[in-house]
């Protein structure tokens, strides 16, 4: 059962789907991470791998860039492909002054500026929110290997060069950071009666002009690419 936008088959896709922003480090992944792989999806090379880590079947697929892309791709894996849950892994800029580069900011909650949810003609605004279920687990597995874990709202936005003067805006508001994907996969989990979360890495400071080497992006994504899995591999043995 192909769609427009993944050519796949119902039963290629795992329960469990990473997605990075990026297709090559969704292709990173499958060829660092897992065993048993084969690529389920190439359109738009929006690349997409299921395999197994430790035995347990997952799949990881690029999202792309933005509510729009992120949109398209989740609502299809949730819908057409039978995936219960998806795990953003991904980058976000720093909002709170109590974050630094290479912390680890889980999104329970997000603000956001874009209309997504005027789709669904709500008579009011709706929380999009994470699953806490995977919230615990994910807490748990980064502070295992001693990351320095942030929970709390992220700012979910539109436009990646966002005026300083409104990021201090939601700054006073107790946001932690700012990226641009959650917004569009916490609403299609939410409609779909399905799980998602999403981890960022802060590979940059908006406000304080700061960000990360190439090195250290590498380093700071593999430590989230293994708690990305190892919460997929728990999730799958709460089956057997
Ligand atoms: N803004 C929006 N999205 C981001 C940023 C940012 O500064 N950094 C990583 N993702």
């Amino acid at each position: 059962m192909s769609t427009p936008h993944i050519n796949a088959e119902k039963g290629d896709f795992a329960k469990t789907v990473l997605m990075p922003g990026d297709p090559l480090r969704a292709k990173y992944i499958a060829e660092n991470f897992l065993t048993d792989v084969r690529q389920v999806n190439e359109v738009r090379a929006m690349f997409g791998y299921t395999g197994k880590y430790k035995d347990k079947p997952v799949s990881v697929m690029a999202s792309g860039m933005g509510m729009p892309s992120m949109g398209i791709y989740s609502y299809e894996l949730y819908h057409f492909f039978d995936v219960d849950n998806i795990i953003r892994i991904g980058t976000a800029g720093a909002v709170s002054d109590r974050l630094a580069l290479r912390d680890v900011v889980i999104a329970m909650s997000c603000a956001t500026n874009s209309n997504f949810a005027a789709q669904y003609r709500l008579p009011g605004t709706f929380a999009p929110t994470a699953d806490y279920g995977l919230i615990k687990l994910a807490e748990e597995k980064l502070k295992a290997i001693g990351k320095n874990v942030h929970i709390g709202t992220v700012f979910c936005s539109d436009t990646f060069y966002d005026d300083a003067d409104s990021l201090k805006q939601w700054q006073k508001l107790g946001v932690l950071a700012i990226e641009m994907e959650s917004v569009a996969l916490y609403l299609n989990a939410a409609r779909a009666g399905k799980k998602a979360l999403c981890i960022c890495t802060v590979s940059d400071c908006p406000l304080r002009n700061e960000e990360c080497t190439a090195q250290e992006r590498q380093t700071t994504f593999n430590d989230m690419i293994r708690t990305a899995l190892e919460c997929a591999a728990d999730i799958e043995s709460s089956f057997d």
